[in-house]
């Protein structure tokens, strides 16, 4: 059944409002009685507020906490019970408000045609070399499902020498990713396919082909909180069981592997699934600091030695119902406390 929710038609008064500090402990409380989704861009009420009001103040996010005691000005707090209005009210996803997502030091542009980048490949991205034989580089990558690109830049900054190819089969996800591809000045080494999986791309085998792809049940999907729901039903929607793109995306990476190459997979919640349909390619589960451990790492070599069949042509396999949805991680910690 779908859970209610408490919406805000208002917000109470500010005239006393006088600081930053006050604004976020307000701003908490308002969290709090809405019942505001967290997840997309910070994991605390505070840790959101704050990057929101600091980003419309124009403030630097890592201000000095002395900013917290200044006085606004009455512009100043106008805009800020604006922009907590949207938030509350509308209850429009912080990051299509402020434009912008993070990951780690790194700026991407967003909007409503992409999810909100909070991707574990932001901790495991440095750590790939390591799965490659010895002093193997990195000289040809691939992100399938990139959305707004940011993985395929990651890729691009970690391997300065490699081309990377980034996929998607929306277009209006693309005209993002494409924007991010020219902010971060490397349209020479990353190159944009809209594709179905790879369906319409060249062959190439790759060192690394890396997928954040949709893998929520549909059945979660019809259930996520507002602030999800906002963001584009195909970036999330993995179909009955979550497995459809993956099912898929294994089948096609055979193809595409060099001998030495991996293939790593976020799959959220599907691990037990995973384990269970794919268990002859021996998907190894990759550390996050968080414990969550939802990438799978699958060698090229155990992808060629199963059949296709194997792997790509069992009925679903039943999964436990998960009411998590994509397990939010905070892109940027701010030292304001
Ligand atoms: C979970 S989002 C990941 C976006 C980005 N990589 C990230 O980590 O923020 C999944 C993306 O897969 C795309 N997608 C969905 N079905 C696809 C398909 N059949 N082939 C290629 N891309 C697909 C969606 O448009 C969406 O942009």
């Amino acid at each position: 059944m779908k859970k209610k929710v408490r919406s805000l038609t208002s917000l109470p008064p500010t005239s006393q409002l006088a600081t930053l500090r006050a604004w976020l402990a307000f701003a908490e409380s308002v969290y709090q009685q809405a019942e505001l989704a967290l997840g997309q861009v910070a994991t605390s009420a505070h840790d959101e507020a704050l990057y929101l009001f600091l980003r419309t103040l124009d403030w630097p996010l890592d201000s000095d906490p002395d900013v917290l005691d200044q006085p606004l000005s009455p512009a100043q707090r106008i805009a800020l019970r604006q922009i907590l209005a949207k938030r509350a009210i509308d209850r429009t996803p912080a990051g299509y408000l402020t434009r912008e997502a993070w990951l780690g030091e790194h700026r991407f542009y967003v909007d409503e045609r992409v999810i909100i980048p909070r991707s574990y490949f932001l901790e495991l991205i440095p750590t790939l070399a390591d799965f490659l034989p010895p002093g193997q580089r990195v000289t040809r990558a691939v992100d399938v499902c990139t959305g707004s690109g940011c993985l395929a830049i990651l890729l691009a900054h970690e391997f300065p020498q490699a081309k990377i190819d980034a996929i998607d089969l929306s277009p209006a996800a693309l005209e993002v990713a494409a924007i991010n591809v020219k902010a971060h000045k490397l349209a020479r080494r990353v190159t944009l396919h809209r594709s179905d999986v790879f369906a319409s791309v060249a062959p190439v085998k790759y060192d690394v082909i890396l997928s954040n792809p949709p893998y929520e049940p549909s059945d979660i999907c019809d259930n996520l909180p507002v602030e999800f729901q906002k963001e584009p039903r195909m970036a999330l929607d993995g179909g009955k069981d979550g497995l459809d793109i993956i099912r898929r995306l294994l089948v096609q990476a055979r193809e595409r592997l060099q001998p030495h190459g991996i293939v790593v997979i976020e799959v959220g919640e599907l691990q037990r699934a995973m384990n269970k349909e794919f268990k002859s390619l021996r998907p190894q589960w990759l550390e996050t600091q968080d414990g969550s451990n939802c990438v799978c790492l699958i060698r090229a070599e155990r992808l060629l030695a199963s059949s296709p069949r194997s792997s790509s042509t069992k009925p679903p396999s039943a999964i436990a119902a998960s009411t998590a949805v994509a397990t939010p991680k905070p892109t940027r910690f701010l030292p304001v406390r």
